[in-house]
């Protein structure tokens, strides 16, 4: 089950002088569906019979394109974040006719009580925006350090982690996970971004690295082979300090031992500032031509959009908290000689510009025995730019492993 779509007329009423649908009445829209979703399911009472209200505390528009009087707006909605007495919705609305994006937006509520005072969420809309979120198939919701985590989990055989970077999903290893029959392929999404929860705060990569031990735990593996991929290889680093006896293999993907460099650290916080201010979608604009090889940029239009669309989906929480986590982390250089004896493959899109394969040459030197493969064709982002000849270095890669 998904939350109901909901479709609304654009009225004259609610346009300024230019005939464009002005902010106050976007706003209104976007409240107006999320209580038809109530009143297709719980009731637009659930909140006034659990004698609870939820109070906007903080919301974050990005408004993509004008809508005009007698446009129809689809409007659907999805709970990203859900506390005891808090939650986050992402609402976008689309004009139907085209399906042009009109806006997305961001709405944290908390529940309070007639004192004011902050109340649990009624268990009755908690339970209808659940089964919204029911995984299907192969995708699993675990809940770890208060957070319900989405995992996708594939397969018999040897473990294998999947980590993806920022701020990507666990989508991006779809044609690994697929293609790599003979292992059991668990693939999360790390909190703040696809189907996990986003909570407000709480991010830092002994968190995320926390989470991933949790979670095999809760899937019953003690070791993997751990794969990250640009911010997924800072969490590796970082769970490798902790649970180094749990690592049988490393795959270390677009990703860099040092810490961030000053400006790197006052970059996040202007990125952030970005974030906040223009959504998620104002981070993939300018992300986009960083992260993709320019020839994926110019020729392959289905691609760019399907990374440009998973950066748009990332909650803003999720963006914010990954970039404090890197902007803070220490360097793992001095990490690299004491891997002597852990099976490690460094791998490199031939034209990243964000992670260039210099830096990964000079990694994989600093790991005993490790081996390097530079992918032609890829930027950042090797397992969608180029996801056949990914899997297959990761394949052997793997078969090395004894
Ligand atoms: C990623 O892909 O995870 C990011 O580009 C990493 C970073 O910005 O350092």
């Amino acid at each position: 089950m998904t939350l109901p779509e909901i479709d609304l007329p654009v009225y004259p009423d609610e346009c300024d002088a230019f005939g464009h649908l002005n902010q106050a009445s976007f706003l209104s829209l976007f409240e107006r569906a999320r209580w038809e979703m109530l009143r297709g399911g719980p009731g637009m009472d659930v909140f006034t019979r659990a004698g609870a209200w939820p109070a906007l505390r903080k919301t974050v528009i990005d408004y993509r394109a004008a809508a005009f009087p007698g446009d129809v707006l689809r409007f659907q909605q999805t709970l990203t974040h859900h506390g005891r007495t808090s939650f986050t919705m992402r609402q976008t609305a689309r004009r139907v006719h085209g399906e042009t994006l009109i806006a997305s937006a961001e709405f944290v509520f908390v529940c309070i009580d007639r004192d004011g005072h902050p109340t649990p969420v009624p268990r009755e809309f908690t339970e209808y925006v659940n089964a919204s979120r029911t995984p299907t198939g192969d995708v699993q919701r675990l809940m770890v350090h208060g957070v319900s985590l989405a995992v996708e989990v594939q397969g018999e055989g040897p473990a294998v982690l999947f980590v993806h970077g920022y701020p990507f999903d666990r989508t991006m290893w779809r044609d690994q996970i697929d293609g790599l029959e003979g292992y059991r392929r668990i693939a999360p999404d790390l909190r703040g971004m696809g189907q996990s929860d986003a909570p407000d705060l709480g991010y830092g990569m002994p968190i995320y690295a926390a989470d991933l031990a949790a979670l095999l735990d809760a899937l019953g593996e003690e070791e993997v082979i751990l794969c990250g991929l640009s911010m997924g290889g800072y969490i590796a680093f970082e769970f490798l300090r902790h649970w180094r006896a749990r690592v049988r293999g490393l795959i270390l993907m677009d990703t860099r031992a040092e810490a961030d460099t000053p400006e790197g650290r006052r970059n996040r916080d202007a990125a952030a500032a970005l974030a906040r201010e223009g959504g998620s979608a104002a981070i993939a604009e300018t992300m986009l031509p960083r992260v993709l090889d320019p020839k994926t940029l110019a020729q392959r239009p289905q691609v760019a959009e399907r990374v440009r669309a998973m950066m748009a989906n990332t909650p803003v929480a999720g963006v914010v908290g990954a970039l404090a986590a890197m902007r803070d982390r220490v360097e793992s250089e001095s990490l690299l000689p004491t891997l002597a004896g852990l099976p490690t493959l460094v791998v490199a899109g031939e034209a990243d510009g964000l992670t260039p394969p210099d830096q990964a040459r000079t990694m994989a030197q600093a790991i005993p025995g490790a081996r390097l493969v530079i992918i032609p064709g890829a930027g950042h982002l090797p397992p969608i730019e180029q996801p056949a000849a990914t899997t297959a270095c990761l394949r052997d890669f793997l078969g090395s492993i004894g």
